[in-house]
């Protein structure tokens, strides 16, 4: 089993979105036995919270299941169990970093690491701005990247 967290500041915008995206595609290419996804924040804000009311909207334009989630905190255990650890912008990754110091984890990059020539790295934050749509957008590329990755580095298809 691959096992993919996707993490954000506080788990309710934008890594519960890109696990319900990713969880989305994996299942339509028939590899949920092969690919487990999961979310969590940095942050402790909004533990036991279900995703922001900007990304239930946006999902359910674009038909996609979110039932279930809710808020957690990432934790130390999260940095070995998991094969990728899938940051939103840059503060995440810095927070990642600085918790798995030395020791040996899954692999942390940034979601938008995974789109070809992109020139943004930071997935923004809508909590404030509100930029749903334009999250989604950003969310989905970079996971049908990540897909695709895994799928070639893991020989599932
Ligand atoms: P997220 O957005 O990291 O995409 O879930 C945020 C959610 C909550 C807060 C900040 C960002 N907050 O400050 O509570």
């Amino acid at each position: 089993m691959v096992k993919v967290l996707f993490v954000c500041l506080g788990n309710i915008c934008r890594s519960p979105m890109a696990e319900a995206v990713f969880r989305d595609m994996v299942k339509r290419e028939g590899l949920e036995d092969k690919i487990a996804v999961d979310s969590a924040g940095t942050g402790s804000w909004h533990v036991g919270d279900p995703p922001h009311r900007g990304t239930r909207d946006v999902l359910d334009r674009h038909q996609i299941s979110y039932e279930g989630l809710k808020a957690r905190q990432v934790n130390q255990q999260d940095l070995s169990n998991f094969d990728y650890i899938v940051a939103m912008d840059a503060g995440n990754l810095g927070e990642l970093r600085k918790m798995a110091g030395f020791k040996k984890t899954g692999e942390i990059r940034r979601l938008m690491d995974f789109v070809p020539n992109s020139d943004i790295l930071d997935v923004p934050d809508p909590y404030y701005a509100g930029n749903f749509d334009e999250v989604y957008e950003m969310v989905a590329k970079g996971c049908r990247g990540l897909l695709e990755t895994i799928k070639q580095k893991h020989h599932l298809s």
